[in-house]
């Protein structure tokens, strides 16, 4: 059997996303059938990568991603950094030759993300690619055929909710609340992936938004720094020494898209009991679909074109070879998948778009990123200045 081509790949960022990612490249060209085959070179952190390289079979690690990010060994930079790091660590990567998979959002800022996206454009031979991982969940991927084929018609409204609990006041104040770190806090990590999910499923873009509330509720909370002694019986003591919030805890607003359907878009860790309640429903002339990452096998789909004796809502379990996205690659009919195979079924599409390749379902590059992230900056001007903001006037 002929040997696959080998892809290099250096991983930046050995947290939570570090892991999906090496999961992934441990098992995508087990799964499908892939052009190269990812060989971990390199994992990259200023802390512990050592024993993460060590732990997931990466050959080398290193604390310097200066020099990583220029390595001539190297063919494609992953970026699972915070978001602040995403730009200096791409453009770096992009000006070196190399492909470049970063995580979302696509940046911090809106100018952040533009450099990026013009760094990408001005690198013709590399491939772009973002890790708007929902998208690699063969139910969210057949509601985009579905639509494509035309089975919801008009679309009328677009109901898209990610909801989470985590952020109560006893959580510190991890990079996650700084906005020179993340530069938002709720809105760029939940609203970026259901502002995709929209524009992903139904193909429209967003014109405006039509208003929008950006709420800090937590003002202030305990430096992780000084967590350690600041802990008593399980509780943060009232001595702690707290640091201020500077992102949001939730961000609301309602947008319209170019076919006129109206839409509304909620983010918060502060739904308390919700825990990752990644949720779209879109309404059509002919039929709805909705989807709850929760349930994240089942996509539920009303047929409008029904006889009212049979009307009612489909429970789509998306697990059919052949007849789902993605689920060839995977186990029998309803012997489901779950988080971390979204990551490998987006893995699949990143190495065929390198090697140039028809791909089952888009994956989002830096320029399809780039206008999440402006609507993204379009919702925090209307909360700002209380005010609707057409999307032509964010650059
Ligand atoms: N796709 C998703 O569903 C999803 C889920 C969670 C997080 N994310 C995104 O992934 C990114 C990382 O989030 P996380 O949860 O893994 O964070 P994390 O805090 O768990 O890990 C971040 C890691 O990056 C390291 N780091 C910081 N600067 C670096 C640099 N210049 N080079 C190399 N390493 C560096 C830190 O030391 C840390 O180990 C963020 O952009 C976040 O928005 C995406």
């Amino acid at each position: 059997m002929a040997k696959k081509k080998n892809l290099n790949v250096a991983l930046f960022g050995t947290g939570f996303m570090g892991r999906t990612h090496s999961n992934a490249y441990l098992n995508v060209s087990k799964f499908f059938k892939t052009p190269y085959e990812p060989n971990m070179y390199m994992a990259v952190d200023p802390i512990g990568a050592d024993a993460f390289a060590a732990n997931w079979g990466w050959q080398n690690a290193s604390t310097d991603w200066k020099a990583a990010v220029k390595n001539d060994e190297v063919d494609l930079v992953d970026i699972c950094t915070p978001n602040h790091q995403h730009a200096p660590v791409a453009v770096a990567a992009l000006e070196a030759g190399k492909h470049v998979a970063c995580e979302k959002p696509l940046a911090s800022t809106l100018d952040a993300a533009r450099e990026m996206r013009d760094a990408a454009k001005k690198a013709k031979k590399s491939v772009t690619h973002v890790w708007f991982s929902y998208r690699g969940c063969p139910a969210l991927a057949l509601a985009h055929q579905m639509v494509k084929q035309g089975k919801i018609g008009r679309i009328f409204h677009v109901r898209a909710q990610y909801l989470q609990d985590w952020g109560g006041p006893d959580t510190p104040l991890l990079w996650r609340f700084r906005g020179k770190d993340a530069g938002s806090g709720a809105h760029g990590d939940l609203n970026a992936h259901i502002i995709d999910a929209c524009r992903f499923v139904t193909g429209e873009e967003i014109t405006e938004v039509c208003g929008a509330i950006n709420e800090t509720f937590i003002k202030e909370r305990v430096i992780p720094e000084a967590e350690l002694g600041n802990i008593k019986g399980g509780k943060v003591s009232k001595k702690a020494k707290k640091g201020k919030v500077t992102v949001d805890d939730a961000v609301l607003f309602l947008a319209r898209l170019k076919g006129g359907a109206a839409c509304s878009f909620e983010a918060t860790r502060l739904a308390t009991g919700r825990k990752n309640a990644n949720c779209i429903e879109i309404n059509g002339e002919k039929g709805s679909i909705r989807w709850d990452f929760e349930d994240m096998n089942l996509l539920w789909y009303y047929n409008n074109e029904d006889d009212d004796q049979r009307a009612g809502w489909q429970r789509i379990m998306c697990t059919s070879a052949g007849n789902h996205p993605y689920a060839h690659a995977w186990w029998p009919d309803a012997h489901i998948i779950g988080y971390e195979h979204g990551f490998v079924n987006l893995a699949s599409t990143l190495l065929n778009n390198i090697a140039g390749k028809k791909v089952e379902v888009p994956a989002p590059d830096f320029e399809d990123a780039y206008q999440t992230q402006r609507v993204l900056e379009a919702a925090v001007l209307s909360a700002k200045n209380r005010c609707w903001v057409p999307m032509r006037e964010v650059k």
